[in-house]
Formats: structure tokens, C-alpha cells, sequence
């Protein structure tokens, strides 16, 4: 196993990079804009392959490195499926999984210090985000955060993991690097409460100033910017409406991009040839499915939200698929167009 963890001095954000192995497929949480260099060079000299990106909530103190990490390396960007951000990729819900090559993160909605937050557990150890903090926990006065929600994340979700479970928070401004629920259960000053109401009271009597970062870093990371857009712009783009109307074409090939879960979840297009995006580069090159398959056919990538079909429409036309194009907004929008 292969385990970092990472710190950004300037916001005091900790980003843990997760690979089986050196050569294999790897995965950041909470990457922090202004490392991304430092993310990249670390991939390189570990010889492994950025796959996921994810971030456990809308960050309001640092500008996140999700948009540059997709640009670079072309990964996949994961956040609830609560969130507002324009970056994310593949939404994610409460009891399910969030995998990579040899790795398997459980998803716990951990709702409070906004309503976006998530946690994320792998085998020992439980990633907090700014939910549960080492000996404190996460603001709850901005961002939709709710303290009766966050006492519930905390209490009736966290700390029903094993004591000995380690945490790993998104933040840390005193200098610990990692904590375990017993410990926090115990110690934690702000877990010292009987109730959620006490626990309400405790957190509005708090009074804490705006983080430095909060008017550049919310917006920024609400707004990081499509893939969708250029990809529409080049004429590579299909609406829905468009898609739908070539269904039962021979002529042209459905690919779906999403994985097993996603499909299960939401739904699949009949007919669909099933390709998940990790895979794609395998399968755009020599002899690759697509490759083949482009002989014959007009490739129509979609995936859940369009922007990983975006990415891989750009990948395919950089092989030299020149047919490639795909469905904007994804299986979202072909699901609103028929209901
Ligand atoms: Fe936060």
C-alpha cells in the first residue's frame, strides 16, 4: 500500500495520496491548487496513475487542485452528489464505494459543516474531511453547515466505526497528523456533550471570523470550469434530444463511460457498449475495442454528466477517431428528456 500525506502550510490543508502498489492506479483527496506540481511530480517519481480525484466538500480556505489534476492527467474529479461545484465528474452517495485498482473507499455522508461533506473509509482508517477535526470539528456557521446535522454525522455515523479506527481530517492548524475515534471520543473537547441541542449551543457560541480565502476560494471552486464547453464549440457535441433521435442506428455506437455502479444506480441506454472511462486509453489505442469498433461505426461517448465524455471525445479524436463525438450533460440530461 502506498499512503501520503500531504500538507499545504498555507491553508494547513492535508491532501493523502492512496495506491496499491507503485505502478498501479492512485487516487488524492482533498488536493490543495497551488500543489499541484508537487501531486504530479510524487505520481511520476512513484510511477503511478492518477485515476481519481476527490474532494470531501466545497472548500471555503484554499482553492482546490481538482480542475488542474483533471487537465494534467486527465482523471476522473468525485464529489458528493450534493455538491454544486461545475468540476465534479462522478457523484457519489452514501453507501457506496469509490474504487481504484486495488483500493476500496466506503462513502459516509457526513452532512454539517456543509451540506456537501463527505467521508470517506479504507480498511483502518477513516478520511474526516472538515468533519471531524483532531480535538475539534468543522465551522458549521456558513456554507448551508448545520450543527444539529453535523452532531448526528459525528455521533451516530464516525464514532460508531472501532475505536481503534485512525482519522485522518482534511485540516490541521496545531500540528497532529492523525488521531483514532477512541481517542476523539475521548478527548475531543467539542465531542464533550450530551446532546445535539447542547452540542448547537456549543458551536453559535463560537463567533469565529470568515477564513482568509472564503470570497476567492468558494466561488473559484464552484466555477472551475467545464471540459464540456471547448468540446461543443469544435461541432463534437450531441444534445439528448439529438442522441436519442440516433438510437436503433446501426450506423452508430452508444458507449458508456460510467462504471458498474453508476449503470446500476441510475440506469442504462439500451443498447449501450459498456467502457469505463478508466479503461479508455487502452481502449482509443492499437487494436483497442473502440478503435476497432470506429472502423464501422460513429462513436457516441456519454457518461453521467458529460464531462468525462468530453474528455474521452478529446482522446478519441487525438487518436485519430475523427468520428467521435458525444451526448452533452450526459445520461443527467438523457434521463430529464424522458421523463
Ligand atoms: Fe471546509
Amino acid at each position: 500500500m502506498i499512503f501520503r500525506q500531504l500538507f499545504d502550510s498555507t491553508s494547513g490543508t492535508y491532501s493523502y495520496l492512496i495506491a496499491s502498489r507503485r505502478g498501479a492506479e492512485a487516487l488524492i483527496i482533498d488536493p490543495v491548487l497551488e500543489k499541484v506540481d508537487r501531486y504530479i511530480q510524487l505520481l511520476n517519481e512513484l510511477d503511478l496513475r492518477l485515476v481519481k480525484a476527490v474532494d470531501t466538500h466545497l472548500h471555503a480556505d484554499h482553492i482546490t487542485g481538482l480542475g488542474a489534476l483533471r487537465d494534467r492527467t486527465k482523471c476522473i474529479t468525485v464529489m458528493g452528489e450534493e455538491t454544486k461545484a461545475d468540476v465534479v465528474s462522478m457523484r457519489v452517495a452514501d453507501g457506496e464505494k469509490l474504487d481504484i485498482e486495488g483500493v476500496s473507499l466506503g462513502v459516509i455522508y457526513t452532512p454539517g459543516h456543509t451540506d456537501d461533506s463527505y467521508s470517506f473509509t479504507m480498511a483502518d482508517r477513516v478520511f474526516t474531511g472538515d468533519t471531524l477535526l483532531i480535538r475539534g470539528t468543522g465551522r458549521t456557521d456558513f456554507q448551508n453547515g448545520d450543527s444539529r446535522a453535523q452532531y448526528d454525522s459525528i455521533f451516530n455515523r464516525l464514532l460508531k466505526l472501532p475505536d481503534q479506527t485512525l482519522v485522518f481530517p482534511a485540516h490541521d492548524y496545531k500540528g497532529d497528523t492523525v488521531s483514532t475515534i477512541g481517542e476523539e471520543r475521548a478527548f475531543n473537547p467539542r465531542l464533550q456533550v450530551k446532546s445535539a441541542d447542547e452540542y448547537a449551543a456549543l458551536m453559535a457560541r463560537l463567533n469565529l471570523p470568515n477564513p482568509k480565502m472564503m470570497d476567492v476560494a468558494v466561488p473559484a471552486n464552484m466555477r472551475v470550469g467545464f471540459v464540456q464547453e471547448e468540446i461543443a464549440a469544435r461541432g463534437w457535441a450531441l444534445s439528448a434530444a439529438d442522441a436519442k433521435a440516433l438510437m436503433g442506428d446501426t450506423r452508430v455506437a452508444f458507449i458508456d463511460l460510467r462504471e458498474k455502479s453508476e449503470r446500476e444506480r441510475h440506469g442504462e441506454i439500451a443498447g449501450a457498449i459498456h467502457a469505463p472511462y478508466p479503461d479508455l486509453q487502452d481502449n482509443v489505442g492499437k487494436g483497442g475495442l473502440l478503435q476497432v469498433l470506429a472502423t464501422s461505426k460513429r462513436l457516441l461517448f456519454f457518461c453521467a454528466y458529460g464531462e468525462r465524455s468530453a474528455m474521452a471525445v478529446q482522446a478519441a479524436q487525438d487518436a485519430g477517431l475523427a468520428s467521435a463525438c458525444h451526448i452533452q450533460g450526459g445520461y443527467d440530461a438523457w434521463r430529464k428528456l424522458a421523463s
